[in-house]
């Protein structure tokens, strides 16, 4: 069946679709710098699943390695073509720095590590052959839209050095497809807000540094670590003028990845462009709301001036997804705050 290759395996998103696909049997092989995760989170994964696979060995392997060193990527490749067990027969592409502020302050680093490391990452699957990609994208791509629900085919003007690399990766891929278009399979997916963490509480989100999203920080504040969340802006045109994001569980994410990946071995070659996220909106208020009442903790907070370059409202118009992948979001914005805050208690330091 051949491996599939995480980049960004180590880092949030990339540890619960690991988690995911080894559960569903899938062999996986992780490349991540760990610029920005821990290698407590790769030892995690493998607890987690080391009683449960015969040959454990087999089933998951691990490479400290950073994309833009090309010639490590393409050895990466060389290597696992040598043994047909061991071959990569897809990726799923997470690597990327993703801090709007810092490619606002940093454009040129963001270019850099996105890009670069992008296309080292697509060279090496044309030249072994691997032609299935699933591309860890952004709904910060589309322009403002204040109100109405993002499909597809919305108005893209990302408005951040960050999102400009996510949209160029698109096209790339695009341009990589067109070329060659009777044999890649190619997803773009373009996230809307994961949150949460793994029901058991043994992986989670821990931004190295200082977290921008506002679920660690709620998070944080919840277990004393940030004395109270800013909210940014009250102003907004929505329910009760604070922002609305379309949140959504961290492994109803992870479990779109399996499906997208089953999807594209399934059928003829193609390129498609899909929303995750669960067509519902939710405003920080009652985000907090909810975080309080499901967890009973107390939630200090107060109210600052809109954050540059963002946004009202942010909410997946999801159809495409559904329809298409046989998949739909289970779990609701209570299972959301339940198990972001269960990872949060139990790792009251994250991985450290
Ligand atoms: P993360 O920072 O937790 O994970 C990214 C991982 O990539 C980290 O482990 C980091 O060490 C690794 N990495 C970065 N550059 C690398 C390089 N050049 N070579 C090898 N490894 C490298 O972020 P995440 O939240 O898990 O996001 C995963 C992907 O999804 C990113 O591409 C991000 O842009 C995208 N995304 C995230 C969100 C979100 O809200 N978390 C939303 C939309 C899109
Ligand atoms: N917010 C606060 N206080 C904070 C942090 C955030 O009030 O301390 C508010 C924001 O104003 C916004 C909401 O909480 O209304 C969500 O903000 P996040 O920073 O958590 O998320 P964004 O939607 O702004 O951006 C995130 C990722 C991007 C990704 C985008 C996709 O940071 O990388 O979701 O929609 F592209």
């Amino acid at each position: 069946m051949g491996r599939i290759l995480i980049t960004g395996g180590a880092g949030f998103i990339g540890s619960h679709i690991s988690l995911a696909l080894l559960k569903k049997g899938y062999k996986i092989i992780i490349l991540d710098s760990l610029v920005n995760s821990s290698f407590e989170s790769i030892k995690r994964i493998k607890s987690e699943n080391e009683g449960i696979f015969s040959n454990y060995s087999n089933n998951f392997e691990f490479i400290r390695g950073d994309l833009r060193n090309a010639t490590l990527v393409n050895e990466l490749f060389k290597d696992s073509s040598l043994t047909k067990s061991k071959q990569i027969t897809s990726v799923i592409h997470c690597a990327g720095l993703k801090s709007i502020p810092e490619s606002i302050k940093n454009p040129i680093q963001y270019w850099e590590n996105n890009v670069i490391g992008s296309i080292n990452l697509f060279n090496a699957m044309k030249v072994f052959e691997c032609r299935t990609i699933v591309f860890s994208s952004s709904a910060t791509i589309y322009g403002i839209n204040e109100g109405s629900l993002l499909n597809e085919e919305s108005f893209i003007n990302p408005c951040n050095p960050y999102g400009t690399t996510k949209l160029v990766i698109e096209k790339l891929l695009h341009d990589i497809y067109i070329n060659n278009n009777d044999d890649w399979r190619i997803a773009n997916l373009r996230y809307f807000n994961p949150i949460g963490a793994h029901e058991s509480g043994i992986i989670g989100e821990d931004p190295i540094g200082n977290a921008n999203n506002i679920f660690p920080i709620l998070t944080k504040v919840a277990i004393g670590k940030i004395p109270k969340l800013m909210i940014f802006g009250d102003d907004w045109p929505t329910k009760d003028g604070t922002g609305v994001r379309d949140y959504i569980h961290i492994m109803d994410l992870a479990d779109g990845h399996v499906n997208v990946l089953e999807y594209l071995q399934k059928n003829f070659p193609q390129q498609i462009n899909l929303n995750l996220g669960t067509g519902k909106g939710t405003s920080v208020l009652e985000l907090i709301k909810k975080f309080q009442n499901i967890n009973k903790v107390d939630i200090p907070y107060e109210f600052t001036g809109r954050r540059k370059g963002d946004y009202g409202f942010v909410v997946a118009d999801n159809s495409l997804a559904r329809n298409l992948l046989n998949w739909t979001p289970k779990r609701n914005i209570g299972d959301m705050c339940k198990d972001g805050w269960e990872w949060q208690r139990r790792n009251p330091n994250g991985y450290k």
